[in-house]
């Protein structure tokens, strides 16, 4: 687990690498916007306009309290509290990212209802029950434990809740080509087939609502993104804010891996029953 938190740290100092980032894109951070963020802290192929299904999915309302496992700079948690009002924790191993992402919580106005703590996904400390809705995005490639990641989202559920799983999983066009955004190499990446996933997920006690596999999507994502930064240049903040120079290599490997069904991109919408 030090070797994720490592690779997804690396660059050191990343609240101050972020705010000369938003302030080299002259970017007014007392104006700032969750949305305005997306390309920087929405840390998952789709960016935000996946984590727009997600809401969708997770059937929520502004008295919900949502757990967020592998919450990263907090985009995702962000998008949804400014959207429907709801209370979001963070749950994720990276110390800096924790606080990035309480650092764009409050520069978006946004503290009072998202708050991030470090701390193991497959075992948050949470009491069992005490959340109405969970999701995990682009968190369980790390993971090379899957049943206790989902045995502890199911656990902390209440009944009848919705949990939304939205992950990149191992296609059937063979190995994946390293470095991609999770991780240098197969020493910390672990991916699960959609079979795989559907047996974990089952296996945790979870009903499996709707399975949706955004693979195509997910390629025309990554060509539009290559199109437009030829059209305009890099984006003014970007993944590589965090991730350094070997973002673009990472970029380019993504496309192949997609173009070649290395990797899939799935969403599974699940509930624990009543
Ligand atoms: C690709 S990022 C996705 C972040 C965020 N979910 C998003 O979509 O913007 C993966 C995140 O998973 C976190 N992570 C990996 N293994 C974890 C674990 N066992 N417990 C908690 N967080 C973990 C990493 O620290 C990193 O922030």
């Amino acid at each position: 687990m030090d070797q994720v938190a490592t690779f997804y740290s690396g660059q050191g100092n990343l609240v101050g690498a972020v705010g000369s980032a938003l302030d080299a894109a002259g970017i007014d951070r007392a104006a700032l916007r969750a949305a305005d963020l997306a390309p920087l802290d929405e840390f998952h192929i789709r960016g935000r306009a996946a984590t727009l299904e997600i809401i969708e999915a997770l059937d929520l309302t502004a008295e919900s309290h949502v757990l967020d496992l592998g919450s990263g700079l907090g985009g995702p948690a962000r998008t949804i509290a400014e959207l429907t009002g709801c209370r979001v924790t963070g749950v994720d191993l990276t110390p800096e990212f924790c606080e990035v992402a309480a650092a764009l919580s409050t520069w978006t106005g946004l503290a009072d209802r998202t708050t991030f703590q470090v701390g193991d996904a497959t075992d948050t400390a949470l009491p069992a029950e005490s959340v109405d809705a969970a999701l995990t995005v682009h968190v369980g490639m790390n993971i090379p434990d899957k049943a206790a990641l989902y045995a502890e989202a199911s656990r902390v559920l209440r009944p009848g809740g919705r949990f939304v799983v939205y992950d990149v999983l191992q296609g059937e066009g063979g190995d994946v080509l390293y470095p991609v955004p999770w991780a240098m190499d197969d020493s910390t990446s672990f991916l699960a087939t959609p079979a795989d996933m559907r047996a974990l997920l089952v296996g945790a006690g979870l009903d499996i609502v709707a399975e949706a596999d955004s693979s195509d999507e997910s390629f025309v994502w990554f060509q539009q993104m290559r199109a437009r930064i030829e059209r305009d240049g890099p984006p003014r903040i970007t993944f590589a804010a965090f991730l350094g120079d070997s973002f673009g290599q990472m970029a380019a490997n993504q496309v192949k891996n997609l173009a070649e069904q290395r990797i899939r991109t799935v969403m599974f919408v699940c509930a624990r029953p009543r």
